[in-house]
């Protein structure tokens, strides 16, 4: 419905209001956003006012006002995000239109961020709202720099960064019962298992939505098929579903760096000693002429898994094709 034939609708709407609406749907797939805000604000403002018993509503975005009346009133909600269709329609948008959609659907979300050249997101975030949330893993190994970069991201846009940590009993165990560097004989999985992947999960649980910086170009392994928008089946509760958004997925490496000098962003010092990909510091290194970004990371692995775990569909998509 274009928004010129809704406008005359929601002039009539008092009327129709009068009468006890117990199954209300609001689709917003062709009416501008704003535009279902009002109307569905307006809705719920009246049943308030009138005491119209909602029962259930179905509603394909979540604006926060609706939200808040919806609990008011006892109405249960259920959201109704149409993920394929999303991803075919955002293939076309930029960054941070998706950026916006993850913002608009979901109060609980945050942006992951990894101390690298993922501080685009914050960039555009912090030209969207200036209400985000982020966080970041502290394994406890990354590099000097990079917690270095991370308070001047603080400061640079006065936002808080929330630090998530391991279990100190498990970090401990591991160290006592096999050193410091165990990854290098066995293998990553159980150090990033128990720094990253834990404290990761339980993060997430307390959200419905978070938003990373993959991108396809970033590893050719495992990343090629990553969507605009998942359902995260690994981190997902029994009975919820996390969304995940990876605005800068169909990005590259210079399309990334061209934004970031563009509007002089803020970046990890290690990008100027030869580093691209970053993550912990006795398991990243600098990347010699012409190596891929990915052999800077675990050089020492098969370069096909070369995924810790935080983004577990990447394996599984690629194992199911192989
Ligand atoms: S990793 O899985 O190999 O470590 P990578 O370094 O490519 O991931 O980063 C991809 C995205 O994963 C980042 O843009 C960020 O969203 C998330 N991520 C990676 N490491 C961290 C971290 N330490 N804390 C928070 N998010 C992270
Ligand atoms: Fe441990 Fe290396 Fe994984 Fe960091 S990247 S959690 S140091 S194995």
């Amino acid at each position: 419905m274009a928004q010129s034939t809704l406008m005359p609708l929601l002039m009539q709407y008092p009327l129709a209001l009068q009468l006890p609406i117990r199954h209300l749907v609001v689709v917003g797939n062709d009416i501008p956003l704003t535009t279902i805000h009002r109307l569905t604000y307006y809705y719920f403002s009246y049943a308030l006012k009138v005491k119209i018993a909602v029962f259930d509503i179905t509603v394909y975005f979540k604006p926060l006002c609706q939200t808040e009346i919806c609990s008011k009133m006892g109405a249960k909600v259920s959201i109704n995000f149409d993920i394929d269709e999303m991803n075919q329609e955002y293939q076309s948008k930029t960054p941070q239109q998706l950026l916006e959609l993850a913002f608009d659907t979901f109060n609980n979300i945050a942006i992951s961020f990894s101390g690298a050249e993922d501080i685009a997101l914050i960039e555009m975030a912090s030209k969207i709202t200036d209400r985000f949330q982020v966080f970041c893993l502290d394994t406890g190994r990354l590099h000097p720099q990079t917690y270095r970069f991370i308070e001047k991201v603080r400061d640079h846009y006065k936002i808080n960064i929330e630090l998530i940590y391991p279990e100190a009993t498990d970090v401990e165990q591991l160290v006592k019962n096999k050193g410091l560097f165990s990854f290098y004989t066995d293998g990553h999985s159980e150090c990033c298992g128990i720094r990253k992947i834990a404290p990761l999960r339980k993060k997430l649980s307390t959200l419905d939505a978070w938003i990373t910086g993959q991108r396809k170009d970033q590893s050719p392994g495992t990343r090629n098929n990553i969507a605009l928008i998942e359902a995260d089946s690994a981190f997902s509760g029994i009975n919820t579903q996390l969304t995940k958004f990876n605005p800068l997925a169909n990005m590259n490496s210079k399309e990334v760096w061209d934004y970031l000098w563009m509007f002089d962003v803020p970046y990890n010092e290690l990008h100027d000693q030869g580093f691209i990909s970053i993550g912990c510091e006795p398991c990243t290194r600098a990347i010699r002429p012409n190596q891929h970004e990915r052999e800077g990371r675990w050089w020492w692995e098969e370069s096909t898994i070369k995924e810790c775990g935080l983004h577990v569909g990447n394996i599984e998509i690629q194992t199911i094709k192989s």
